[in-house]
């Protein structure tokens, strides 16, 4: 049996169970090329600093080279009972280079190593998300401009509410992905400052340059205070809540899709390339990646939710506990990103049903607020205007028919101050028409939205 790079003072090797239960090789090698990463920084640091010589350093980067060289080409063999890591990386540098690997882990602990590694890592991940992000993003503006004119109906509580251009719609969803997206680069700052060179809690009396490595390896700075640089993972924390928020915009984005799928609404068609079948019912044609994009946001919250119960009860400084916050942080980025990647593919393979939309539009007297409208124009007190259209509305439900088939007669019944151009207010067209406050539906406001977006995304 090989020694533990730790061994030194232990007389029994450890049991097979507790070996088993205490590595992380098997999910942390993910950090491997962010781990030599910062190998290379702190070896040059240490020769520049004189604490190793400068061949010890061309020896150990030339090592960590060869050693990413067979871990990219599947040649790397991952030991167990090398625990993590960190130390697989270190005893095959040693048995590659010999001696001079052995000054590779002066002034550095794994504590300080395993948190700067991770925020590298977290930091590249997040670059990914945030350009899937911006792919989302483009793929619903397209959408958008295929769609241009259709209204639909808009909903509060699920009712129908008041008729919406579909292409509003599209980019409210556009909108929350920007915010996602500014929360990603909020939460980067925060992620990019530099733990190395805390060592294992205290920092060290070697004459380390914490600053050149943290330089070199693109942060910031290097963290003010060592103990708190080893003991927190409140940058998981936030990257994992900005993901939570995030799956929960797509999971409401699937619901609403696979809503508006079904046989009942009909308002939009999946292509075939982006459905799956039933394996007992033929006919079935289902919309399971949008379903399984709102499934897989419960994955997202739980694995922030893990990491959140993880850190609560925490002394400082490192505790072995915080190896347990790796899994979460992998789950919840490569889920988001299945999730952002299958939203777009879905959102390029759907087509609107514009006659099931138009035959479904009359229903609901959407444009009941439009004419409430109409009447404050007229000089009434809305409160009033309200009632007023309330008692039309009620009369359209007896008689079964929309407001634009009551008669002006009728109307006049109800308020005399209903003219003949009140129909120009009636109908699902002529309500949107009606919308010109910022932000609002109407066909001006929309586009002027719509061309924000092309421009921001670089869309031609
Ligand atoms: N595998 C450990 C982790 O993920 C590395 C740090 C271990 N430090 C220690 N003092 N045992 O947290």
């Amino acid at each position: 049996k090989e020694a533990k790079l730790w061994g030194g003072r232990f007389e029994e090797s450890v049991t097979e169970t507790v070996e088993k239960f205490t590595e992380s090789i098997s999910f942390d090698k993910a950090l491997y090329k962010h781990d030599i990463m910062g190998s290379r920084a702190h070896a040059s640091m240490l020769a520049r600093q004189g604490l190793i010589s400068e061949s010890d350093a061309d020896g150990i980067l030339r090592g960590l080279g060869e050693i990413e060289r067979q871990i990219d080409n599947g040649e790397f063999v991952w030991r167990t009972d090398r625990e993590d890591v960190h130390m697989n990386i270190e005893a095959a540098l040693t048995d590659l280079v010999g001696e001079a690997a052995k000054k590779l882990h002066t002034a550095r602990s794994r504590n300080d190593q395993v948190c700067t590694d991770l925020r590298l890592w977290c930091r590249d991940a997040l670059d990914f998300i945030l350009s899937r992000i911006r792919h989302l993003q483009v793929a619903l503006v397209k959408l958008a401009l295929k769609n241009e004119g259709l209204i639909v109906p808009g909903y509060t509580h699920l009712q129908r509410a008041q008729p919406v251009l579909l292409q509003h719609l599209l980019l409210a969803y556009v909108e929350q992905l920007e915010r996602d997206a500014s929360r990603l680069l909020d939460c980067r700052e925060r992620i990019n400052f530099c733990p190395l060179g805390a060592c294992a809690l205290a920092g060290t009396g070697l004459p380390i340059d914490r600053f050149m490595t943290s330089d070199a390896l693109g942060f910031t700075a290097p963290m003010r205070n060592s103990i708190d640089a080893v003991s927190d993972r409140d940058f998981v924390l936030e990257f994992l809540s900005a993901n939570s928020i995030t799956a929960i915009h797509l999971s409401r984005l699937g619901e609403e899709w696979v809503l508006w799928a079904s046989e009942e609404f009909g308002f939009l068609t999946p292509c075939d390339s982006v459905s799956t079948g039933s394996s007992i019912m033929p006919q079935k044609k289902n919309p399971d990646p949008m379903e399984l994009v709102r499934g897989k946001s419960a994955r997202v919250v739980g694995d922030l939710v893990s990491l959140l119960v993880l850190c609560k009860g925490l002394p400082h400084a490192y505790n072995r506990d915080l190896q347990e916050d790796k899994e979460p942080v992998f789950d919840s980025i490569k889920t988001i990103l299945g999730m952002l990647e299958v939203s777009a593919e879905f959102a390029q393979n759907i087509t609107f049903n514009k006659e099931r939309i138009q035959n479904a539009l009359p229903a609901g007297h959407l444009d009941a607020t439009t004419l409430a409208d109409y009447l404050v124009k007229k000089g009434m007190p809305f409160r009033t205007s309200h009632d007023i259209v309330g008692r039309c509305v009620a009369l359209c439900v007896s008689s079964n028919c929309q407001l634009q088939e009551l008669s002006l007669e009728k109307l006049r019944s109800i308020s005399p101050v209903f003219d003949e151009d009140v129909y120009e207010f009636l109908g699902v067209e002529n309500s949107v028409k009606k919308f010109t406050s910022y932000g609002s539906t109407g066909s001006e406001c929309v586009s002027e939205q719509l061309n924000y977006w092309v421009n921001k995304l670089g869309i031609n």
